[in-house]
C-alpha cells in the first residue's frame, strides 16, 4: 500500500478487522479505525494488530499509537467527528465496511439498516469530496455484497453488469449505498472503488452468522437450525482472500469502477453445515460417539430468502491478477480450527451478545 495511511470504518467488525490486521501487520501502514461498537464491534479482534483494549479512547476521541492501529468511536453519520478524523489523520485513502450486516437483523429493524448503511454513507462521502478538493490523490472505496443483484437461478453468475435487484431491507440499503457512491463519483468526479463480495467466512466471524453459528451450537450441544430444505446456495470466500482483492483494488483499481470478488466455491447451506460437522466429528468428535450431523433441524425458511447467489469474478482476475488462496475445503477446516483455538475471543460474544437464538423470522 505504499505508506498511505488509511482509515478503515467498521475496523472492530469481521471484514473490517481482518483488513486491519493486514494493513498494519502484512503492509505496515497507519491506520485509523473508525467504528460505533453496535453489538457487532468488537475490539478483541484488533489485539493481534496490537489494539490495547484495556485502553480505549472516550468515545468521539482519537487515539492515535506510534504502534498498532488507531481507534476513533463515533458514528459515520456524525459527520462531525468524521471530518475531525480526516483533518486529524490526513487519509489517503477510506476503506468503508462499517455498516449494519445480517439479513435476519434487517427483516425485524429495518430502520437502523437505513440509517447506517443509506445516511451513514451518504455522511463518508460528503466528508470525502470536501477532503478530496484539497487533496486529489484520496480513494474513497466502497465495500458492498453480491446481494445487491438479487436472486439466481440453478445457471448464471452475477457480473459487474448484472442489474440491480436486492430483496432484502439489508441488500437494498447496501444497493442504496451503491448508488450514493457511483452518484458521488459522477456528479463530483470524487475518485472511488466499489466491490461486491460473495459470503465471507473465516476467523473473527460473529456468531449470529451461519458457519460460527453452526460450529459453537456443535460445541455447546446445542441444535443446529437449517432454513427451509437448505437448498440455497451462497459463494463462499475466506476472509483474507477478500482481504487482498481490496487492496488491490485500492491499489490497483481504476477510478469509478466496480469489481466482483468471489472465489467459485458454491455450496448449498445444508453442505456446509455437513462439512463443518464432520470436520468436527474429526477434530473434536462427541463423548457418545454421535456425529454432530444429529443436531440438525429443519426451521421455518427466511422470508424472501435468496435462493442462489455466485459470482463470476472474471474481471477482478483478469484486470487485476488476483487469485483466492483458498478453496473452501481448505478455508473451512482452518476457520473450524481457529474456533477450536480461540474460546477467550467467542465465549464471552455468545454469553453477554448473542447465544443463538433464531432471529429475522418475518
Ligand atoms: N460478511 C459478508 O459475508 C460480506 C460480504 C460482502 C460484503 N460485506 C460488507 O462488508 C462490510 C463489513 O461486513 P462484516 O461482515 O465485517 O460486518 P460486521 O457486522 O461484522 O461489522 C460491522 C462493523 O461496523 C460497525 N458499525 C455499525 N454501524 C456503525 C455506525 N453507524 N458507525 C460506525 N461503525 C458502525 C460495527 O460496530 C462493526 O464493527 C459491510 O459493509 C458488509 O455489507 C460483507
Amino acid at each position: 500500500m505504499k505508506n498511505k495511511r488509511c482509515i478503515v470504518t467498521g475496523g472492530c467488525g469481521f471484514i473490517g478487522s481482518a483488513l486491519v490486521r493486514h494493513l498494519v501487520l502484512e503492509e505496515k501502514v497507519k491506520v485509523l479505525v473508525v467504528d460505533n461498537l453496535t453489538y457487532a464491534g468488537v475490539p478483541e479482534s484488533l489485539k493481534e494488530a496490537g489494539l490495547d483494549v484495556d485502553d480505549l479512547p472516550p468515545r468521539g476521541e482519537i487515539l492515535m499509537p506510534e504502534e498498532g492501529p488507531g481507534l476513533l468511536i463515533a458514528d459515520i453519520c456524525d459527520t462531525e467527528a468524521m471530518a475531525r478524523a480526516f483533518r486529524e489523520f490526513r487519509p489517503d485513502t477510506i476503506f468503508h465496511l462499517a455498516a449494519e450486516s445480517h439479513v435476519d437483523r434487517s427483516i425485524d429493524g429495518p430502520g437502523e439498516f437505513i440509517r447506517t448503511n443509506v445516511m451513514g454513507t451518504a455522511s463518508l462521502l460528503q466528508v470525502s469530496l470536501d477532503w478530496w478538493r484539497e487533496h486529489p490523490s484520496f480513494v474513497f472505496q466502497h465495500i458492498s455484497t453480491d446481494e445487491v443483484y438479487g436472486s439466481l437461478g440453478e445457471e448464471g453468475f452475477f457480473t459487474e453488469n448484472t442489474p440491480y435487484s436486492p430483496h432484502s431491507p439489508y441488500s437494498a440499503s447496501k444497493a442504496a449505498s451503491d448508488h450514493l457512491v457511483r452518484a458521488w463519483h459522477d456528479t463530483y468526479a470524487l475518485p472511488v472503488r466499489i466491490t461486491n463480495c460473495s459470503n465471507n467466512y473465516g476467523p473473527y466471524h460473529f456468531p449470529e452468522k451461519l458457519i460460527p453459528l453452526v460450529i459453537l451450537n456443535c460445541l455447546d450441544g446445542k441444535s443446529i437450525p437449517v432454513y427451509g430444505a437448505g437448498a440455497n446456495v451462497r459463494d463462499w470466500l475466506y476472509v483474507d482472500d477478500h482481504v487482498k482483492a481490496l487492496c488491490l483494488v485500492n491499489e490497483k483499481g481504476r477510478d469509478g469502477e466496480t469489481y466482483n470478488v468471489g472465489g467459485h466455491n458454491e455450496k448449498t447451506n445444508l453442505e456446509v453445515v455437513k462439512t463443518v460437522c464432520a470436520i468436527l466429528d474429526d477434530l473434536r468428535p462427541r463423548a457418545d460417539g454421535a456425529s454432530y450431523e444429529s443436531l440438525i433441524t429443519y426451521v421455518k425458511d427466511r422470508p424472501g430468502h435468496d435462493l442462489r447467489y455466485a459470482i463470476d469474478p472474471t474481471k477482478l482476475m483478469t484486470e487485476l491478477g488476483w487469485k483466492p488462496s483458498q478453496n473452501f475445503e481448505t478455508g473451512i477446516r482452518k476457520t473450524v480450527e481457529w474456533y477450536l483455538s480461540n474460546e477467550w475471543w467467542w465465549r464471552p460474544i455468545r454469553e453477554k451478545r448473542y447465544s443463538g437464538e433464531r432471529l429475522g423470522k418475518g
